[in-house]
C-alpha cells in the first residue's frame, strides 16, 4: 500500500543512519515530505539521495538534538519548507559503547562507567528526545495541529541491559512518552514509543561482529535473529498513520519475542 502519509510533513531525527533512515525512506514512499535531520549532514544527505531516487520529497538538515535551539530551528525549517509538521520520529541516539578492555566478565557498569560518558548518553538519548518533542509538540499546540510523535526507546526501557546509562536513558524516554501523551491527550497530538530489540544497524555493528556477544544477545531473542531497520520503520508507519488513531502513551516492541517470557 502507498499513500498512507500523503500530504503529511515528517521530521526524522537520526535520519542519517539505521532506523531513522529506514523510517525516512518508508515515510517518503508513503507520500510524506520528509525533513531528514542528523548530526551527520552527510548521512542525512545520503538518505535524501535515496528518497529522491525513488521519486520522493525530502531535504537534509544538520542538527544536534542536544541543543534546544537547534530543535526549534529544525521545526522552523520544516514549517518553511512544507507549511507545517505532522509527524516526528525521534530516532537520534547513541549506544553505551564498551571500552576496548571490556570483557564478558567485566561489563561496563554504573560503578565503572566514567560519569562524563554516562551524562553524554542521558544528554543525547533523553534530553535530545525531550527537546525534539518539545519543539514539535510546542509548534503543534500553538498552531492547533493534530499530529503523531514517535520516540525511539528500546527493550532496555524495561530490561536492564549491560551498559548502565543506556537502559536508564531509555526508561526515561518511555516515561517521557507517557507523560507527554497524558498532557497532550485532548489536543489530537498522539505520543507513542517504539522499543525495538536488537536491530541490524551501525549502532549494533560492534556487538554483531563479536561472535560471543552476538550469541549472548540473540539468546534473549526467541526468533533467533536480529531485526531489520525496515521492520522498525513499519511499526513507525503504523504509529504515524491514522491506523493507530486510538493509540497514545503506548510502547510497541518489534523485538523478536523478547517479552514472551
Ligand atoms: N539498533 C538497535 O538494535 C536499537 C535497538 C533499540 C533501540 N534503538 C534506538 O533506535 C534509535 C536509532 O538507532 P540506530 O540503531 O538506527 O542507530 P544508528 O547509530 O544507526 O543511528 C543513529 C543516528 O543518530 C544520529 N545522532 C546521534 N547523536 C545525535 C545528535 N546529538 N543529534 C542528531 N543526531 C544524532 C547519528 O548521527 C546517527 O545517524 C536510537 O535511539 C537507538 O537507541 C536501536
Amino acid at each position: 500500500m502507498t499513500g498512507r502519509l500523503q500530504g503529511k510533513a515528517a521530521i526524522i531525527t537520526g535520519g542519517g543512519s539505521g532506523i531513522g533512515r529506514a523510517c525516512a525512506i518508508r515515510f517518503a514512499a508513503e507520500g510524506a515530505s520528509v525533513c531528514v535531520a542528523d548530526l551527520s549532514l552527510e548521512g542525512a544527505a545520503q538518505t535524501v539521495h535515496t528518497i529522491e531516487a525513488n521519486g520522493g520529497e525530502a531535504f537534509a538538515l544538520a542538527v544536534d538534538t542536544t541543543h534546544e535551539a537547534g530543535n526549534e530551528a529544525m521545526v522552523a525549517r520544516c514549517v518553511a519548507a512544507y507549511g507545517g509538521v505532522d509527524i516526528l520520529v525521534a530516532a537520534a541516539g547513541i549506544g553505551s559503547g564498551r571500552p576496548p578492555s571490556d570483557t564478558p566478565l567485566e561489563p561496563v557498569t554504573t560503578l565503572t562507567m566514567p560519569m562524563e560518558h554516562f551524562r553524554k548518553i542521558i544528554d543525547v538519548n533523553l534530553y535530545g528526545v525531550l527537546f525534539s518533542d518539545r519543539a514539535v509538540a510546542g509548534w503543534m499546540v500553538a498552531n492547533r495541529r493534530a499530529g503523531s510523535i514517535i520516540n525511539l526507546a528500546s527493550v532496555a526501557a524495561k530490561v536492564p541491559l549491560p551498559g548502565a546509562a543506556y537502559s536508564v536513558s531509555k526508561a526515561g524516554v518511555w516515561m517521557l512518552t507517557k507523560v507527554l501523551a497524558l498532557e497532550l491527550a485532548t489536543t489530537g497530538i498522539r505520543v507513542n514509543a517504539i522499543g525495538p530489540g536488537l536491530v541490524e544497524t551501525p549502532m549494533t555493528e560492534a556487538l554483531r561482529s563479536d561472535e560471543g556477544r552476538a550469541q549472548r544477545a540473540l539468546s534473549m531473542t526467541p526468533t533467533g535473529r536480529f531485526g531489520q531497520p525496515e521492520e522498525i520503520a513499519s511499526t513507525a508507519l503504523f504509529l504515524a498513520s491514522d491506523e493507530s488513531s486510538y493509540f497514545t502513551g503506548e510502547i510497541l516492541h518489534p523485538a523478536g519475542g523478547i517479552f514472551t517470557g
